[in-house]
């Protein structure tokens, strides 16, 4: 059988998702209408051997209870656990430390997906190429421009044999524009001992104090918190510390995907998740979209308690949380408007994320810059500019009548009188 764990990570990360992860944890936060961690749970639970998923973070246990009950129901063939880490031990700490849980039924496969990605996750078409080539380790890979793939795990593989040669994560240089993609299919039998030895030639041979960290700008020669909790703890990564290793193995795959691939780091990042995930919902003809008419251009979700004035426009690549309410003649496009919101009449919201319980008054526009396709940016600063371009409004925020909002990021609780552009509101 196969089981698979979903590395959720903890309240010290997905700092760049603020404001949005100040009101709830980056995991839990919807995207066309579910959680960012449904879509990966959806796709797992698609796999038919898959009976048991683990959720392995270090957040409160309390966190994920009420999303477990619900999926519970919602994939009854699936046992759903969350299992925390006392602190954080790694993407790779965590499945060693959970290493009997994860074992105990003796499944032959592992999957194990990041929860912070956006994608079709292809995960039959990974377990079909792992049969086939008898794989120890199989790894989803995608191509990005040359200029963003060392901001992830680079991939050098063969191309006829799909074999993987070389592995780096976040390189200094430029190697390969095959990216890792945040999801792998793993070997039992192999994953655990990799990580063994991973650990024994830590204590046999010291770390090194240039270890370079996920930051790729501001890690080496520096000892951040990162590195002494690294070199004192159980923190293993696998990216860093199992990958490269199981590349010389030659039982290392990758099936590369030409379908949508993003990473939801920022909050404004939700805004294109969102989009590809409407548009799966929208191709694979989900039942949960409103129909297209005059009025809705699709794709739009709206969740059923909220109430939309049948004069507003709504589309494409919209979501309406629970309680919404939209006056008439407002538009919006591309945009979430979270929970108890409300967008009053003729305001227009565009690339834009509305906070819960925030207002948007009459006339007012809210709108962001879209990010191009195909961009991978992660960081809200580049060399002290900010280039977010999404506009976000935190928890309870207020817009006033005919206020214009433009390019900022808005914390929780402020009240916008008067028009502003590129900037963060504190
Ligand atoms: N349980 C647990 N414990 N989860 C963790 C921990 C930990 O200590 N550290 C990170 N995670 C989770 C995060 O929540 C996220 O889902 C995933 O593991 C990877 O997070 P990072 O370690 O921040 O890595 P990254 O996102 O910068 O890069 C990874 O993902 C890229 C694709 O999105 C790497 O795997 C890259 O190679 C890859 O390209
Ligand atoms: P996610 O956004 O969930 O991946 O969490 P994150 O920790 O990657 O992002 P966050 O916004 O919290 O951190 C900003 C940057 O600092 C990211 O590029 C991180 O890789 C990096 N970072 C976070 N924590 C540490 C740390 O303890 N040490 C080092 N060296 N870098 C860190």
């Amino acid at each position: 059988s196969t089981k698979a764990v979903i590395l959720v990570g903890g309240p010290s990360r997905g700092t760049r998702f603020r404001p949005l992860s100040l009101d709830v944890p980056k995991p839990l936060f919807e995207v066309a209408g579910h959680p960012i961690i449904h879509h990966c749970l959806k796709a797992v639970a698609k796999v038919d051997d898959v009976r048991e998923v683990i959720l392995v973070g270090y957040y409160d246990e309390s966190v994920f209870r009420d999303f477990i009950k619900d999926a519970s129901k919602e994939f009854p063939q699936l046992r759903i656990l969350y299992l925390r880490e006392y602190t954080a031990l790694g993407t790779a700490g965590g499945l060693y430390h959970f290493r009997d849980a994860i074992l105990k039924g003796k499944p032959e496969r592992l999957l194990v997906l990041n929860a912070d990605v956006c994608c079709s996750f292809p995960l039959g078409e990974m377990m079909r190429l792992f049969d086939e080539k008898d794989a120890e380790a199989v790894i989803l890979g995608t191509r990005v421009s040359n200029e963003t793939a060392t901001n992830f795990g680079c991939i050098v593989s063969d191309s006829h044999t799909k074999r993987v040669l070389h592995y780096v994560e976040k390189p200094e240089s430029h190697i390969s524009n095959l990216i890792n993609c945040g999801v792998y299919l793993f070997a039992t039998e192999c994953i655990f001992p990799a990580i063994r030895s991973a650990i024994k030639r830590r204590t046999t041979r010291p770390r090194l104090l240039s270890y370079p960290s996920s930051d790729n700008l501001e890690s080496s020669f520096i000892a951040t918190g990162d590195d002494e909790d690294a070199a004192k703890s159980e923190v293993l990564r696998l990216e860093q510390d199992i990958l490269s290793d199981l590349a010389d193995s030659n039982r290392f795959f990758v099936h590369e995907t030409k379908d949508f691939w993003r990473q939801i780091k920022t909050a404004g990042s939700a805004v294109p998740a969102n989009a590809l995930y409407l548009q799966k919902a929208f191709q694979a003809e989900s039942t949960e979209l409103t129909p297209p008419s005059a009025t809705i251009v699709p794709p739009v979700y709206i969740h059923p308690t909220a109430t939309v004035d049948p004069t507003a426009k709504l589309g494409p690549n919209v979501s309406i949380g629970p309680r919404v309410v939209v006056g008439a003649g407002a538009r919006i496009k591309d945009s979430i408007v979270l929970e108890d919101a409300e967008i009053r009449h003729d305001a227009c919201v565009m690339h834009s994320i509305i906070g819960w319980s925030s207002r948007v008054g009459a006339w007012a526009r809210v709108e962001g810059t879209p990010i191009p396709v195909g961009s991978h940016s992660t960081s809200i600063v580049k060399q002290g500019i900010k280039v977010q371009s999404i506009t976000i409004l935190g928890k309870e925020c207020g817009v006033g009548d005919e206020v214009r909002v433009q390019n900022c990021v808005c914390l929780p609780y402020k009240e916008l009188k008067r028009d502003v552009s590129n900037e963060v509101i504190m």
